[in-house]
């Protein structure tokens, strides 16, 4: 509605300063719009810090195995859990439950043996308080179930309202903000021809060819402008030159290859919201050249018990039952010729794995995100300082390095560029 005014009153002066004005009022117009498309601070509870000290910790340590409802999933459902035991137990417990279950404490043993002997993960580091947030968080998500994740309300709509900016949106506000510039454009070219047209007749005091006629003539004449049609050609010729080399360079390159899986699995899910670590299921990202694809059976320590029912998940039964593994799709793939370990990256030169994946976490189906190209390796081998804090391997290396040079020792010095380091 604002805009309509603005621009009918706009359209009345049809100066330039106006304008430029109008411009600079509509983008402050459509500023608060950006802001609002940003992440909404989380909701309440600032005021209970130990709940939300509780949540982190619950949704870092516990959700993969517990739900804070009575439903169960690896292990029994939290809900009530404070009237089944007593704090100091429960402190017990979480700290080493093994410990209780080979002292034979009752419940313990009952409780190993109700839930198959799974063994719940030691946590010696939690501290009283911390166990108490977590309980109290517990508590906090039953008292108001729908407003907190890992309820399993929540669950079942994995980050639907979690709060996170929807991209949607900014793209929507985006695309109307240059809808809105294009309109602008065109308004200010029908303007000008309009003012042009009104002075033009002023001061030649003829009213004889219509306007439509004198701006189809004005149109023909661009059109018949040799250095308009040159350059026109040239930015055609250009663009299709950039457009071969682009493709040509892209041979063999994959970013943003996706390919479907045999299986929903879902890394947003697992790494993002249940916080499993990359390496429980890629054992050999920290200690070898492959990071592994977990096989069927890790998936059976939690899905021998979750959601034994779902078609997805039957299919890891079935893989189980025929002995055959599951066949996912390679998404990342160099060529034999060039040799990359992913101990050397992550556990060595402590990268993370998003450096390199993008954001797997927040990804339904894995993506590559990087080129892969030698390009991409030398460029980042450039760019990197090598991780040398507490490694002794290097010591006298940087010492050397710092005998001669100011900047801090790079990957490209410690023979990051040599080429019998990456091809055999
Ligand atoms: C790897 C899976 C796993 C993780 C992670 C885990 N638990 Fe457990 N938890 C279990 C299992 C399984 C049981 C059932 C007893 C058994 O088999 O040892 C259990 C039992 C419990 C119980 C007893 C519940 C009852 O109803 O009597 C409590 C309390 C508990 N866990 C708290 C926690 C807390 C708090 C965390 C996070 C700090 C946590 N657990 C993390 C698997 C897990
Ligand atoms: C519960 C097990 C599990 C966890 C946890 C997990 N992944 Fe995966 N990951 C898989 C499985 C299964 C595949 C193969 C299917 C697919 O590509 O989705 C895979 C595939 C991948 C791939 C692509 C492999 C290829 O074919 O090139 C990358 C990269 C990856 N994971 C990185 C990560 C990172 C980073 C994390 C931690 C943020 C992580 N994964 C956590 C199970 C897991
Ligand atoms: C540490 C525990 C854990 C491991 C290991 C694990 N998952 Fe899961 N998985 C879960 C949880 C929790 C859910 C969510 C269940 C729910 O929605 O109630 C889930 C859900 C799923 C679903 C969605 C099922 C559906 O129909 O909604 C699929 C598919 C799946 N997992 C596949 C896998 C595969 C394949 C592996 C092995 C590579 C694996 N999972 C390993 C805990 C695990
Ligand atoms: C320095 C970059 C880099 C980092 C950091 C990195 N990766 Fe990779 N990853 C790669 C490359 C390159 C490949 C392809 C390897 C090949 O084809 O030989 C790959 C392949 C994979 C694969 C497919 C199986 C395999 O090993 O070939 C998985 C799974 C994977 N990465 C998981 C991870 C996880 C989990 C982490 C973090 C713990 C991680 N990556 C860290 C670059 C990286
Ligand atoms: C995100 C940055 C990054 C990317 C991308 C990357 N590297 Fe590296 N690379 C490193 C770092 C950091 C080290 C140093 C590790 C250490 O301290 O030994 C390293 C070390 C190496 C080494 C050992 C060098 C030596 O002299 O010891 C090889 C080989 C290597 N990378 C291969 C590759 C290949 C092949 C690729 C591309 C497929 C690649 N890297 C991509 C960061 C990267
Ligand atoms: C940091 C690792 C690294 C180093 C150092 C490196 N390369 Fe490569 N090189 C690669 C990777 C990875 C590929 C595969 C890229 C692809 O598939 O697009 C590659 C591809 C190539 C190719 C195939 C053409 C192409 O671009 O796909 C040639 C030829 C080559 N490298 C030569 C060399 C020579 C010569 C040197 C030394 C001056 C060298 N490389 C150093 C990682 C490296």
């Amino acid at each position: 509605m604002s805009i309509l005014v603005a621009k009918k009153t706009f359209l009345k002066k049809k100066s330039p300063l106006e304008m430029k004005r109008f411009i600079a009022g509509l983008l402050l117009f459509c500023l608060p719009l950006f802001a609002l498309a940003q992440d909404p601070a989380p909701a309440g509870d600032a005021a209970s810090g130990d709940v939300a000290n509780g949540e982190t910790i619950f949704k870092q340590n516990c959700a993969s195995c517990h739900n804070t409802s009575a439903e169960k999933s690896v292990g029994p459902g939290l809900k009530g859990v404070q009237q089944r035991h007593e704090f100091p137990w429960l402190v017990k417990w979480i700290h080493n439950s093994q410990a209780m279950i080979a002292a034979g404490d009752p419940a313990a043993v009952a409780l190993y043996k109700q839930y198959n002997q799974a063994q719940m993960t030691s946590f010696p580091n939690l501290s009283e308080t911390d166990i108490k947030d977590i309980l109290a968080y517990v508590e906090e998500a039953n008292a108001a179930p729908a407003a907190v994740a890992g309820a399993p309300a929540a669950a079942g709509a994995p980050a639907a309202q979690s709060g996170a900016p929807s991209d949607l949106f900014v793209l929507v506000l985006v695309a109307l903000l240059v809808v809105m510039l294009l309109v602008l454009g065109v308004l200010l070219v029908v303007v000008t021809l309009l003012s042009k047209a009104v002075s033009g007749d002023a001061a030649a005091g003829q009213t004889g060819t219509p306007f439509m006629e004198r701006l189809k003539g004005t149109l023909t004449k661009t059109a018949n402008n040799p250095a308009i049609r040159s350059a026109t050609i040239w930015v055609f010729v250009l663009l299709v030159t950039k457009a071969l080399i682009d493709g040509a360079f892209n041979v063999g390159v994959h970013q943003g290859y996706a390919p479907k899986q045999p299986i929903a699995y879902s890394h947003k899910l697992h790494a993002g919201e249940y916080k499993i670590d990359c390496n429980y299921c890629h054992t050999g990202a920290n200690r070898s050249r492959s990071a592994h694809i977990p096989s069927a059976n890790i998936c059976m320590n939690c899905h021998g018990v979750i959601k034994k029912e779902s078609p997805e998940i039957q299919k890891i039964y079935a893989a189980i039952e025929n002995n055959q593994p599951i066949e996912w799709v390679r998404v990342h793939n160099l060529p034999d010729f060039a040799y990359f370990n992913h101990a050397q990256h992550v556990n060595v030169g402590g990268l993370e794995c998003q450096q390199c994946h993008g954001e797997i976490q927040n990804m339904e189906v894995v993506e590559q995100r990087s080129s892969l190209t030698m390009g991409w390796c030398i460029d980042c081998h450039r760019k990197t300082d090598v991780n040398t804090k507490g490694n002794a391997y290097y010591d006298k290396l940087v010492q050397v390095h710092n005998e001669g040079s100011k900047e801090n020792l790079k990957v490209a010095d410690i023979g990051g560029l040599e080429c019998s380091k990456c091809h055999y």
